[in-house]
């Protein structure tokens, strides 16, 4: 198995001992994130990892960050990745047996590293059960194309932003506070 791993510098201690837990497990990774204390931005790293996997370079992907949030709210914004936020063994191997999360995300300000370690041992040697399992996975395919093939949201958009010139009123108050007597 091969791994796309990174971090923003919040989460760099953690991934550094994930990292070396994956070498001592055998498990080969590349390392996309930051490479020292200067700031880098969680989701240029997540997109590069999130891509890396979406585009079959990698299996999997791990993301730390300070709270593991940021990392999986924008590697889920990849079409077709699944990454799950776990600080537990037990959803860490749900995420891959229900979800078929492909991306685990964790926070260092969240998770000591010796749990850290044992989450990560979870979902790594947890498999997608399929079944009923691979139903609901494609449901989740299913929205996130019907979500890109959405225009009004978008027309909508630029609506709001052509109202937001000089002169015009951006929104439109609600009928309790629109003027009356006229
Ligand atoms: C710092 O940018 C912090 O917000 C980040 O590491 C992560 O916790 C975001 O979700």
């Amino acid at each position: 198995m091969r791994i796309a791993i990174g971090s923003d510098d919040i989460g760099l201690p953690l991934k550094d001992v994930l990292a070396d837990y994956l070498a001592e497990l055998g498990i080969e990774y590349v390392d996309f994130g930051a490479r020292d204390a200067d700031p880098v931005d969680y989701p240029d790293v997540a997109k590069v990892v999130a891509r890396e996997v979406r585009d079959g370079h990698f299996e999997r992907g791990l993301l730390v960050c300070g709270t593991g949030l940021g990392m999986a709210i924008t590697a889920n914004k990849v079409r077709g990745i699944r990454a799950a936020t776990c600080h537990d063994a037990y959803s860490a191997e749900r995420a891959r047996k229900s979800n078929d999360a492909q991306i685990i995300t964790m926070g260092s300000r969240v998770i000591g590293p010796e749990s850290a370690k044992t989450v990560l041992k979870a979902w790594l040697e947890s498999e997608f059960q399929g079944g009923n399992s691979a139903r609901k996975v494609a449901k989740i395919g299913d929205v996130e194309r019907a979500e890109s093939e959405y225009l009004p949201r978008a027309s909508a958009s630029v609506t709001r932003e052509r109202d937001r010139r000089p002169g015009r009123r951006a929104v439109r108050p609600p009928p309790s506070q629109r003027p009356t007597g006229r």
